[in-house]
C-alpha cells in the first residue's frame, strides 16, 4: 500500500471515532496563557477541543515583548495531548518566526534589497533550525503582502511594491523554512500570509479597505502566493482586510474559488488572530454563530484565538448550516498537514546542540547585502581608516530597534550598537561619539549621524502618517550641518521615508534598515569599504508622503503625466513633483557601472513560436569603469506597448547579480520566454498577445537602455 493511501486511511479511521466536538477542536487555536490559566488550557487539551496553541499572547505579537519560550512546558501540553487527549492527536505550535528566531536577520523588505534568494534561502533554513529547537512546528511567515505605501507599518514585513520580487522572495522562504522534509528535524511548516490584499489598505492605514480589481489582483497580489504554493506552502493565513468590500475571512470567492480552485492550494487555511470574530464588526455577521458559520462555509478551516468554532461549531451543525462534510474536509486537510510534519512519529522537541556564531555571521552578509547606499557625493564613502570620526544621534547607541518589528525571541544583549562597532574600526583618538552634537568639535574630517526608527513605529498596528525622520534628528542635523563637515547619514530604519527635506542633509546616505542583530557591525564594514555596498531598493522612496501610492509598474495616462518617468504637466500637481526621490531597483556602488546598448539575437518571434518555447536572448555588456570593484544587480524590465488592457510601463522580470572587479566588463544574457511576456486578463487567463515589447536592461526601472522586440 502507497504511503498516501495508508495516510488517508489512518486519517479517516481517526476521523471516524470522534465527536463533532472533537472535530472543531482540530479546527480551534488558542494562544499560550499565563501561568494561572495553565491548568484550564491543559484540561482543554486533555478534552481534545484544541487543535494548535499559539506561540505567543496578545493580538499584536510583533510588537509586544514575549518571554522566551519554555520547550518544557510545550512537551508537557504534548504529552497531554498524545496520551490522555480522546484520539491522541498531537498539537501543531505555531509562532511568528518572521525574520529570525534567537538570531535576528534584517526585515523581509530589507532581505527583498539584498536581491539575494540564495543566501535568504540559507539564512531561513537557519531561522528554521533555531525555531524547531524551540518547539516550533510551524511559522506565519512568509508575510507576502504587496506595499506600495511606507505608511503602513507592515510593509516592513513584506517585499516591497514588486510581484516578481515577491514571488523570488515566497519561494525562498518557504524552501528555507520546509528544507528537504517537512518531518526532519530543523524544518518549520510555512504559512503564506495574509491572504488577500491585505497590503492594499486604503491610506496605509492597518485593517482597512482595500480595493483591487480583478486585474490588479492576478497580475500583482496574486503572483507571490502562487509562488508559495508551488515551493510546497501547506498552510494560508486569511488576512484581516475586506477586498472591496468582502470580508476575506468570510468570502467563499477569495478563499476558495480563488485560493483553492484557481491557485490549486490543498493545505489549510488558519485565520489571522480573531478575523473569526470580527467578521461582527465587518459587518457581515450578526453574532459568533453567524461568523463560525460564514468563515467555516468560506474556506477558514482553522480558526485562531476567538473560540468561535468550538463555541458555535455544533449547533451550526446540528441546525443544518455547516455540514458535517465540510467540518470533516477541514479536520483532514488539518491532520494531513500534523501528519506530513512528522507528528504523530516525533510529536516532541528534543534539544540539540546549534552553531549561533556562524548564524550570526550569515545575518550579518545579509545585512551588509540588503544596505542600500543611496548617496554618495564626492565620493565621501568609503572612509579612510585614518579619518577622525564624529558620530552623532541617539541611533549609535541603540540595540532594540536594530531588529525591527516581529522579531520576538531576539537577544538585545547580544546586539552590538553602531558606536560598539566604529569603536571597533577606528581607535578611541579617531572616534568621537557626541549624541547630541553638543561639543563643537572642529578637527573631524566628517560627521556620521546614525538614525533609527524606533521598531514600535513599524509593524502590525503601526501606520504612521509623517513618514520622516523624528524631530530630533531634524534637530541633530541641523546642528550637525553648521561643523561645515562631510555628513555621512545612516538610517537603522524599518519603512521608506519621505526623503525631500532629509536626503539634502547628507554627502552620503547609506539605508541599513531594521537589519537585525549584525546590522552595526555590518553598516560599519560598509562604511570603511570592509563589504561593498549592494542593495538595491525593492519600493519606491517618495519625495513627499503625500504623493502616494508611488509605485514603478504602473500605468500610462493617455495625458503626459506619468510623474514617474519624468513626464511633468501640472496634473501631476501643481505644488510639487510626484516622480520618486529613489526609485524602485535603485542603490549605488562604491564605482562607476557603465552599460552597453542592450542587444537581441532575433527581433521578432511569432507567438505561436514563443508558445511552443522559443525565447528571446537579449543581452548587455555591463563594465566597471570606477576605481573598484563593485557588486552590481542587473535588472531586466519590460513594458509591453499596446494590449488588450493597458499593461504597466515598467515590469521587473529578471535581474542578475555580477562582481566585477574595477576595469572588469562582461556580457550579461537573459532570456525571454512567455512566462516573461505574457500576463493575467480580468478572468485571471494567462494571455500572450502579439505586439511590440521594450526590453529595458539598466541599473533600475528608470532605465532608458532598451530593444524593442516583437511577437507576430
Ligand atoms: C497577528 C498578525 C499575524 C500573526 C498573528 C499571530 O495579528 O496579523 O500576521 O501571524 O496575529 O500572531
Amino acid at each position: 500500500m502507497d504511503m498516501k493511501k495508508k495516510s488517508e486511511d489512518f486519517i479517516d479511521q481517526v476521523l471516524s471515532e470522534m465527536t463533532l466536538r472533537e472535530k472543531f477542536g482540530q479546527l480551534t487555536q488558542l494562544e499560550t496563557v499565563r501561568a494561572e490559566q495553565e491548568e484550564e488550557l491543559k484540561e482543554k487539551v486533555r478534552r481534545g477541543e484544541v487543535g494548535s496553541i499559539l506561540m505567543s499572547v496578545g493580538a499584536t505579537a510583533g510588537n509586544t515583548p514575549q518571554g522566551d519560550i519554555n520547550t518544557d512546558f510545550y512537551n508537557e501540553l504534548q504529552k497531554i495531548a498524545v496520551e490522555e487527549s480522546p484520539h491522541g492527536i498531537p498539537l501543531l505550535f505555531g509562532r511568528d518566526v518572521i525574520h529570525g528566531h534567537r538570531t535576528v536577520y534584517p526585515i523581509p523588505l530589507a532581505m527583498a534589497a539584498s536581491f539575494d534568494f540564495d543566501l535568504i534561502r540559507n539564512c531561513y533554513r537557519e531561522i528554521a533550525e533555531e525555531a524547531a529547537n524551540d518547539s516550533v512546528h510551524w511559522s506565519f511567515a512568509p508575510m507576502l503582502d504587496l506595499s506600495r505605501d511606507p505608511r503602513w507599518g507592515r510593509i516592513i514585513e513584506g517585499y516591497g511594491e514588486d510581484p516578481f520580487v515577491g514571488s523570488q522572495m515566497a519561494k525562498a522562504v518557504v524552501e528555507g523554512l520546509q528544507g528537504n522534509a517537512l518531518d526532519e528535524v530543523g524544518s518549520v511548516l510555512a504559512c503564506a500570509k495574509h491572504f488577500v490584499g491585505y497590503g492594499a489598505a486604503e491610506g496605509g492605514r492597518d485593517y482597512c479597505h482595500a480595493e483591487i480589481s480583478d486585474y490588479g489582483l492576478y497580475n500583482y497580489y496574486l503572483p507571490a502566493f502562487r509562488e508559495a504554493i508551488r515551493a510546497g506552502a501547506l498552510t494560508v493565513m486569511s488576512s484581516f482586510n475586506d477586498l472591496n468590500g468582502e470580508p476575506i475571512s468570510a468570502s467563499r470567492y477569495y478563499l476558495t474559488e480563488i485560493l483553492r480552485d484557481y491557485l490549486g492550494f490543498n493545505g489549510f487555511v488558519v485565520s489571522d488572530y480573531a478575523a473569526v470574530h470580527q467578521l461582527i464588526r465587518n459587518g457581515v455577521a450578526k453574532d459568533d454563530r453567524e461568523a463560525t458559520e460564514l468563515a467555516l462555509n468560506a474556506g477558514v478551516d482553522m480558526d485562531m484565538w476567538d473560540s468561535c468554532y468550538i463555541n458555535e461549531g455544533e449547533r451550526a451543525v446540528r441546525e443544518g448550516r455547516i455540514s458535517v462534510e465540510t467540518v470533516d474536509r477541514a479536520v483532514k486537510k488539518i491532520l494531513r498537514v500534523k501528519l506530513a510534519k512528522g507528528l504523530f512519529t516525533s510529536p516532541y522537541c528534543e534539544k540539540k546542540p546549534i552553531d549561533y556564531a556562524s548564524h550570526r555571521e550569515s545575518a550579518k552578509a545579509l545585512a551588509a547585502k540588503s544596505a542600500v547606499l543611496l548617496k554618495n557625493e564626492g565620493d565621501v564613502l568609503p572612509l579612510n581608516r585614518s579619518a577622525k570620526v564624529l558620530l552623532v544621534g541617539e541611533g549609535a547607541t541603540e540595540r532594540r530597534s536594530l531588529h525591527g518589528s516581529w522579531a520576538l525571541d531576539g537577544k538585545v544583549d547580544e546586539t552590538p550598537n553602531f558606536y560598539e562597532a566604529m569603536q571597533e574600526k577606528l581607535p578611541i583618538n579617531q572616534l568621537h561619539y557626541d549624541k547630541n552634537c553638543e561639543s563643537n568639535i572642529t578637527d573631524a574630517d566628517v560627521v556620521v549621524v546614525a538614525l533609527c526608527e524606533d521598531h514600535y513605529s513599524s509593524g502590525e498596528n503601526a501606520s504612521i502618517s509623517h513618514i520622516s525622520i523624528t524631530d530630533y534628528e531634524k534637530f541633530i542635523l541641523k546642528r550637525a550641518k553648521v561643523l561645515g563637515k562631510k555628513l555621512v547619514g545612516v538610517f537603522f530604519y524599518g519603512r521608506p521615508i519621505a526623503m525631500q527635506g532629509v536626503a539634502e542633509y547628507f554627502d552620503a546616505i547609506l539605508y541599513a534598515w531594521h537589519g537585525g542583530c549584525e546590522v552595526a557591525r555590518a553598516a560599519a564594514d560598509l562604511l570603511f569599504g570592509d563589504c561593498l555596498p549592494c542593495g538595491r531598493l525593492p519600493v519606491t522612496f517618495p519625495r513627499r508622503a503625500t504623493h502616494l501610492p508611488l509605485y514603478y509598474n504602473c500605468y500610462s495616462s493617455g495625458h503626459e503625466v506619468n510623474s514617474y518617468y519624468g513626464e511633468c504637466l501640472p496634473g501631476c500637481y501643481r505644488d510639487s513633483h510626484a516622480s520618486p526621490y529613489y526609485p524602485f531597483g535603485y542603490g549605488l556602488s562604491y564605482s562607476s557601472i557603465r552599460y552597453g546598448s542592450v542587444l537581441c539575437d532575433r527581433a521578432e518571434l511569432s507567438v505561436s513560436e514563443i508558445q511552443a518555447g522559443k525565447r528571446f536572448c537579449v543581452s548587455v555588456e555591463v563594465e566597471n569603469v570606477g576605481m573598484r570593484d563593485a557588486e552590481e544587480t542587473v535588472q531586466l524590465y519590460i513594458c509591453d506597448k499596446v494590449a488588450k488592457i493597458s499593461r504597466p510601463l515598467r515590469e521587473l522580470k529578471s535581474f542578475r547579480k555580477i562582481f566585477l572587479k574595477k576595469g572588469e566588463a562582461v556580457a550579461v544574457s537573459f532570456e525571454l520566454g512567455i512566462n516573461d511576456l505574457g500576463y493575467y486578463n480580468k478572468k485571471g487567463e494567462f494571455t500572450l498577445e502579439a505586439g511590440d515589447f521594450d526590453v529595458f536592461i539598466g541599473e533600475n526601472c528608470l532605465t532608458k537602455n532598451k530593444v524593442t522586440v516583437s511577437l507576430k
